[in-house]
C-alpha cells in the first residue's frame, strides 16, 4: 500500500493549503492511506474541532496532534467523539482520547498509526516513549494483525527521532519525526523494513521562523525584547511530508520519497 504522511499544518495557511491540495496530491500519488500532523492548525497553536473536520474533510484518514494537543480546549472533547483523531501515547496519565488506533485503509488493509513524544528539549517532561510504544507495536504486529504501521515521533531532538527509528525497525513500515517544522534530508529505509526521515517538516509557510510571522522571533532573537505575540506566517504553504510504499504481506516498507508540494520549498523532483 501507499502511505501518505504530512508534517504539522500551520495555522491558516497550512489549513487552506491541505483544502486546495490535499485531494489532488493523495489521487498524483496514489495514496491509499493519509496521516497529517495537525498539532498547530489554528493559529498555530493546537487545533479546534472545525479546524480537525475541515482537515478529515479534505482528505486526511487520521490526523495526529503533539506537545500542543489540548491547546484548543474543545479538543478536549473532541478528541473523545472522533476516532481519527490521536493525541501522543504519553501526553498525560490522564489525558483524553487514545494514542494509538487500527484503521481500515481505502484498499482494505489495517493500518496501525501511533504516536509519541520525545523527552528531550520539550518544554515539560512526558514519560519513556520507546517503552510507551512497545505494547502497542506487540498489539499490532505486521504481517499479521496489520498491513502497515506509522509512528509519528514529535519531539525537538534529531537524536532521539532517530533512536525511535532503531528501536522501532522491523516492527513499524514508518517512523517520521514531526515537531521541528523542518524537513530533514534523510529519508531511508531501515535494514529491518522500516521507512525513516528525522522530521517531515511543517505545511506551512516557509519565509517565517518555523511556520510563525518572522517579526516577532527576529525582535526576540535580535533585540532581545519581546513585543507581541507569534502569529502564523501568511504566505502560501508548502505541503511537506513523506510517501511510503510498503508490501502488504509483510508490512515492510519498499520505497519511500520525499514529498514537498506548492509555495517556496523547491519540489523533490524536477
Ligand atoms: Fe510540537
Ligand atoms: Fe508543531
Amino acid at each position: 500500500m501507499r502511505l501518505l504522511f504530512l508534517g504539522d499544518v500551520m495555522g491558516r495557511s497550512g489549513r487552506a493549503a491541505v483544502a486546495a491540495r490535499l485531494a489532488d496530491l493523495r489521487a498524483r500519488l496514489r495514496a491509499d492511506f493519509c496521516v497529517v500532523n495537525a498539532e498547530n492548525a489554528t493559529n498555530g497553536a493546537g487545533i479546534s474541532a472545525d479546524h480537525a473536520r475541515a482537515l478529515l474533510q479534505a482528505g486526511a484518514d487520521v490526523l495526529t496532534l503533539g506537545d500542543h494537543a489540548f491547546d484548543q480546549r474543545d479538543m478536549i472533547q473532541f478528541v473523545e467523539a472522533e476516532p481519527r483523531v490521536l493525541r501522543p501515547l504519553n501526553y498525560a496519565k490522564a489525558a483524553p482520547g487514545r494514542g494509538a488506533r487500527v484503521y481500515a485503509a481505502q484498499n482494505g488493509a489495517k493500518v496501525l498509526v501511533a504516536q509519541v513524544l520525545g523527552q528531550v528539549f520539550m518544554k515539560r517532561p512526558f514519560a519513556d516513549p520507546f517503552a510507551a510504544i512497545d505494547p502497542v507495536l506487540a498489539a499490532a504486529p505486521l504481517g499479521g494483525q496489520v498491513q502497515a504501521a506509522l509512528v509519528d515521533m514529535h519531539c525537538e531532538a534529531t537524536s532521539e527521532k532517530m533512536a525511535m527509528g532503531h528501536h522501532c525497525d522491523g516492527r513499524a513500515s514508518v517512523v517520521v519525526g514531526t515537531h521541528t517544522h523542518i524537513p530533514t534530508a534523510d529519508v531511508q529505509i531501515l535494514p529491518g523494513g522500516t521507512a525513516y526521515q528525522t522530521d517531515a517538516g511543517m505545511c506551512g509557510d516557509y519565509l517565517s521562523v518555523i511556520g510563525m510571522d518572522k517579526a516577532e522571533p527576529m525582535r526576540r532573537f535580535v533585540a532581545g525584547m519581546p513585543k507581541g505575540r507569534f502569529e502564523p506566517a501568511r504566505g502560501e504553504a508548502t505541503l511537506c511530508g513523506l510517501l511510503v510504499e510498503t508490501d502488504d504481506a509483510t508490512g515492510r516498507a519498499v520505497a519511500a520519497h520525499m514529498v514537498r508540494e506548492g509555495g517556496r520549498l523547491e519540489p523533490t523532483e524536477p
